[in-house]
C-alpha cells in the first residue's frame, strides 16, 4: 500500500443483515439503496468505503421455515441468499460484502468475542420466562403484545410462552455507560424520533437479556455449553465484524477490526433499533471494543396508505417493480419522495408521474434540447466560452456555486430527499432560463456569443445536476455524461481522482469545443403496466 492510499479516510457502512426467511421485499430492498447512494457519494469525495450488507441465516425463524419448505436450513439459505445477490445486481448496489451469518468464519469470530464477553463476567445462567415472537425473534413484554398474544409488528402471529433456561447478557450493568453515550454522543442515534425512543426505554430501567436458546439447532453452539444454541441476535450483529475480514485473512478479532473499526453507519429500520442502539453498543463494550459511530432509523414503508405486510396482501415486489421500471427509476422515487427516517408510501400512479416528471421532462428535456440547439447553432460542439468569463451572478452560475456543498451537506445527513430538491432546483432553473432568453431568437438577430452562453451554460448545469445525482440515477447519469461527450461510467465503481467531488461538484467542467453526441432520451417516459400491478 503506498502513502497516498494509507492516508484515505475510511468508510464503512452497514444494512442490516436480512432474514432469509422469505425473498426480499422492498424494504429490505429500501435500505440497501440508501446505504449504496451514501457508498457512492463517499466514493466520489475519494474515500475507501466498505459497503457491507448480508443475510441473517440462523433462528426458529429460519429453521422453522425451512422445515415447512420440505429443505434442509443451509440449503433453504442458499436459495434465498442467491435471491438477494440478484436483487442487488437488478438494483446496481455497489456492495463490498455480503456478510452471511453460517460462514465459517463468522462462527470463529462469534466464539472469541463469546470468550470476550464471558471472560468479563457478562454472561450467566438464568431461568427465561416470557412471551416469545417467532417473527421478531425477541421476546416481548406482556403489556406490548395485543389480544391473544399477539405481536403488533406480526399480528397474524401468536406469540410462544417460554420457560426455559437461557444464558443471560448482563445488559443492566451497561445502563450508566450506555447513558453516557447517548449524551455524549448526541449523534449516536438518529433521527431525533428514534433517540427520543431509547432514551425512554433506557431510562425504564434495562433489564440482562437472554443469549440462548434451548431446543433449537440452526444456530452456532454455545462455546461453553454446547447444549445451549446462541440467540440468532447475539450471532447476527456480529456479522458486521465478520464482514471487515479481507477474504485472505485469519478470522480473528484484531483482524477483523483492524481498518474499518469502528463502522461510522448502521442503516436500519425502525423495528430493530433497539437491538443496534442499546444491545449492541453495550455487547461492544463489554469486549472492549470502540462502540459504532452512529445509528439511523429510518421509517417503514406503506402501499397505498396502508402498513405494507403479508397479512394484508400488498407488499410491493422490488423485482417485478424494477423489471416493469427499470433501477434508476425505483431508487429515484424511494429516495426522493420519502424523508429518510420517516414512512412514506408506495402508490404506482404517484411513483410514474413524479419520476417522469423529474427525469424525462425536468431533467431529460432539458438535455435533449439543448443538445438540439448546439447541434443547430454550434456545430455540435461545446461552445468556446471560458466558464471563469461568466459573470457571478449569472442565474445558474450563481446557483451551481453553491450547490455541490448543500447537496454534500445533504447525502451525509442522509437527507436523501432533500439533495434531489436542491440538484432539481437548478434544473427547473435551466429550464426557465432557456426559455426567458430564447436561444432560437438570439440566434435569428445574430447574437452568435449570447447564444453559446446559453448553450454553455444550460449544458454545465445538466452536466452539474448529473454529476450530483448520481449516486442516486447512475445509468441515467452515464447516459448525460456521455451525451455530453465524456466517457464516464458511474455505474462502476470510480477510483479516479479527475472525477471526484472537488473537481467535477465545481461549476465549468464541460470543455470549450468538446464534441457532444447525438441526443437520445436519457430516460425513456414509463407507462402504467396495468396486467400485473406491484
Ligand atoms: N435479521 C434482522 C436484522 C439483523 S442485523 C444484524 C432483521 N431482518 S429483516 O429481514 O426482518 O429486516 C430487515 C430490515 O428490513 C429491517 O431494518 C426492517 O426495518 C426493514 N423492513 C421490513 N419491513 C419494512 C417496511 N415495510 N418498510 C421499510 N423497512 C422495513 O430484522
Amino acid at each position: 500500500m503506498n502513502s497516498h492510499q494509507t492516508q484515505k479516510k475510511t468508510f464503512a457502512i452497514t444494512t442490516p443483515l436480512y432474514y432469509v426467511n422469505d425473498v426480499p421485499h422492498i424494504g429490505s430492498a429500501y435500505t440497501t439503496m440508501a446505504a449504496d447512494v451514501r457508498s457512492r457519494f463517499e466514493r466520489l469525495l475519494g474515500h475507501s468505503v466498505l459497503m457491507i450488507t448480508g443475510s441473517d441465516e440462523h433462528g426458529q425463524k429460519i429453521q422453522r421455515t425451512a422445515e415447512s419448505n420440505g429443505r434442509s436450513p443451509q440449503e433453504h439459505c442458499d436459495q434465498i441468499v442467491q435471491k438477494f445477490l440478484d436483487l442487488w445486481d437488478r438494483l446496481n448496489i455497489r456492495y463490498d460484502r455480503f456478510s452471511r451469518t453460517t460462514a465459517p468464519r463468522h462462527e470463529k469470530i462469534v466464539q472469541e468475542f463469546f470468550g470476550r464477553v464471558w471472560d468479563k463476567g457478562d454472561i450467566y445462567l438464568g431461568q427465561q420466562q416470557g412471551w416469545y415472537c417467532v417473527s421478531c425473534e425477541e421476546f416481548k413484554e406482556e403489556r406490548d403484545l395485543l389480544a391473544g398474544h399477539r405481536c403488533p409488528l406480526h399480528p397474524n402471529r401468536e406469540a410462544e410462552w417460554r420457560d426455559e433456561q437461557n444464558y443471560f447478557f448482563r445488559l443492566s450493568k451497561y445502563q450508566g455507560q450506555l447513558e453516557t453515550l447517548y449524551q455524549e454522543r448526541p449523534d449516536f442515534i438518529q433521527p431525533e424520533t428514534r433517540r427520543n425512543e431509547v432514551l425512554n426505554f433506557v431510562s425504564r430501567g434495562l433489564q440482562d437479556f437472554s443469549i440462548s436458546r434451548v431446543n433449537l439447532d440452526w444456530g452456532f453452539p454455545v462455546p461453553t455449553d454446547p447444549r445451549h444454541t446462541l440467540y440468532v441476535w447475539f450471532d447476527a450483529l456480529l456479522g458486521y465484524v465478520t464482514a471487515l475480514l479481507d477474504p485472505d485473512d485469519d478470522p480473528t478479532l484484531e483482524n477483523a477490526i483492524s481498518k474499518w473499526w469502528p463502522i461510522n453507519i448502521h442503516l436500519i429500520g425502525k423495528d430493530i433499533l433497539r437491538f443496534h442502539a442499546v444491545y449492541w453498543p453495550a455487547m461492544l463494550m463489554s469486549a472492549d471494543l470502540p462502540v459504532s459511530g452512529y445509528v439511523f432509523g429510518h421509517g417503514f414503508l406503506t402501499k397505498d396508505g396502508q402498513k405494507m405486510g403479508k397479512t394484508l396482501g400488498n407488499t410491493v415486489d422490488p423485482f417485478q417493480l424494477v423489471e416493469k421500471y427499470g433501477a434508476d427509476a425505483v431508487r429515484y422515487y424511494f429516495l426522493k419522495e420519502i424523508e429518510f427516517g420517516k414512512d412514506g408510501d408506495f402508490n404506482e400512479e404517484r411513483f410514474i408521474n413524479v419520476v417522469n416528471a423529474d427525469l424525462a421532462n425536468d431533467l431529460g428535456n432539458l438535455l435533449n434540447r439543448t443538445l438540439g440547439m448546439a447541434k443547430k447553432y454550434c456545430q455540435g460542439i461545446v461552445p468556446a466560452i471560458a466558464p471563469d468569463e461568466i459573470s457571478l451572478d449569472h442565474p445558474l452560475k450563481s446557483l451551481s456555486a453553491n450547490l455541490a456543498p448543500g447537496v454534500a451537506q445533504s447525502y451525509k445527513t442522509l437527507a436523501f430527499s432533500q439533495a434531489c430538491e436542491q440538484i432539481l432546483n437548478l434544473i427547473r432553473a435551466g429550464n426557465k432560463y432557456i426559455d426567458e432568453q430564447a436561444p432560437w431568437s438570439l440566434y435569428k438577430q445574430g447574437e452568435q456569443k449570447a447564444v453559446e452562453e446559453v448553450i454553455y451554460t444550460v449544458l454545465e448545469s445538466v452536466r452539474l445536476a448529473a454529476y450530483l445525482l448520481s449516486p442516486i440515477i447512475p445509468q441515467v447519469s452515464t447516459a448525460i455524461y456521455q451525451q455530453l461527450g465524456f466517457s464516464i461510467d458511474f455505474n462502476a465503481i470510480l477510483i479516479d481522482e479527475s472525477v471526484g467531488f472537488s473537481r467535477h461538484g465545481s461549476w465549468g467542467v464541460l470543455p470549450p469545443n468538446q464534441t457532444l453526441e447525438k441526443p437520445q432520451p436519457v430516460f425513456q417516459k414509463l407507462d402504467r403496466i396495468n396486467e400485473t400491478s406491484v
